[in-house]
């Protein structure tokens, strides 16, 4: 591989989401192979083209839960520096990426995020607007289509409670927002000012919360339909630990970023130990390519033991 540069560079917005991604149209996103199950979204043309045809499970009542990550080849889902250790490091911004970020996210009826993840991006806000602004109306137009809310419930899981509620996640008012958190997380959010619309839900007294707890919030919040867990590592694992993750989709950035030994650079399941033991095998269904990029879909329903054929 040649090319030491994603070929579309955007720039981080004042929310800390994507401004603009310039005058250059995405690239078509080629379907490669899919298996996946569900009904095609109603994407209108612009995000059809960025993305494909694209299946999801819809309204059965519970939730049905789809992770997102982005790796580098060589597996690092975070570049631990700071200020350079958010998602759109590992994939140069490459705005395919974003788009299809910015339609599950305009999909889904809720967006979870570990605290770690809301701390490394603290002016954004989880809604597709904010990760790719240049679409906000076809984003819109599939949210209509699909007869959902304006915006995706947003929640951040965080078992100290140690979150700035006066930053625009809670206090900007696009989205509904809830922290699920520990007992004392709550009392520690309860003793500054809680931003009219936000949820505190005090799930449990241990520091590590289940991801049934997370799920079962967010259903007593009235939110049922598809949720979307956008990381980070620690999160993931622990939602993996509860076979609690339906589908991942993983975008395979086209760089190396490497390790030292001085810095740990997580892949995108950290504080966890599946294999050999208690392995997490996925199944495979569904491969996409746009430029160097690969974006993969496996389904861990069920959570597999076995190796799958
Ligand atoms: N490449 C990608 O696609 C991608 C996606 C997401 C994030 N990231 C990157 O990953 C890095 C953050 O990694 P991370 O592992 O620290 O993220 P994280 O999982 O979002 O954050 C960890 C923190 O979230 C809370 N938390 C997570 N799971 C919990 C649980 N089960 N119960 C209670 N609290 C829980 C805790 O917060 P408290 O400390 O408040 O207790 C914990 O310290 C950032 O650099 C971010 O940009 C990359």
């Amino acid at each position: 591989m040649t090319r030491q540069r994603p070929p579309t560079r955007v720039t981080a917005g004042r929310a800390g989401g994507i401004a603009s991604a310039g005058s250059t149209p995405p690239e078509r996103m080629e379907v490669l192979w899919d298996r996946s199950e569900g009904q095609p979204l109603p994407l209108p043309a612009s995000l059809a083209r960025a993305c494909g045809e694209i299946r999801l499970p819809r309204g059965n009542g519970g939730l049905h839960l789809i992770a997102n990550f982005a790796t580098s080849l060589d597996g690092v889902a975070s570049l631990s520096l700071r200020a350079r250790s958010s998602g759109g490091d590992i994939t140069g911004f490459y705005p395919n990426d974003r788009i299809l970020m910015g339609v599950l996210r305009a999909a889904s009826d809720v967006v979870i995020v570990g605290a770690g993840t809301f701390r490394a991006a603290p002016r954004h806000v989880w809604t597709a607007p904010h990760i790719y602004t240049r679409f906000a109306s076809p984003f819109a137009r599939l949210r209509a289509r699909l007869g959902k809310s304006p915006a995706p419930l947003q929640v951040v899981v965080s078992a100290s409670g140690r979150l700035d509620l006066r930053l625009p996640m809670f206090s900007s008012g696009e989205a509904p927002a809830m922290v699920v958190t520990t007992r004392s997380g709550a009392r520690r959010l309860e003793r500054g000012k809680v931003p009219a619309g936000v949820r505190i839900a005090p799930v449990t007294g241990r520091p590590v919360i289940r991801a049934a707890e997370v799920l079962r919030a967010t259903r007593d919040a009235g939110v049922t339909g598809l949720a979307l867990l956008e990381g980070g590592p620690h999160l993931m694992g622990d939602f993996l630990a509860d076979s609690a993750v339906d589908e991942l989709f993983l975008t395979l950035a086209p760089q190396v970023a490497g390790r030292t030994d001085l810095a740990e650079r997580p892949g995108f399941v950290a504080g966890r130990s599946f294999a050999p033991n208690n392995p997490r095998w996925g199944v495979l269904v569904g491969v996409r390519r746009s430029g160097s990029y690969l974006f993969l879909r496996a389904s861990f329903d069920g959570a597999r033991r076995r190796i799958p054929e």
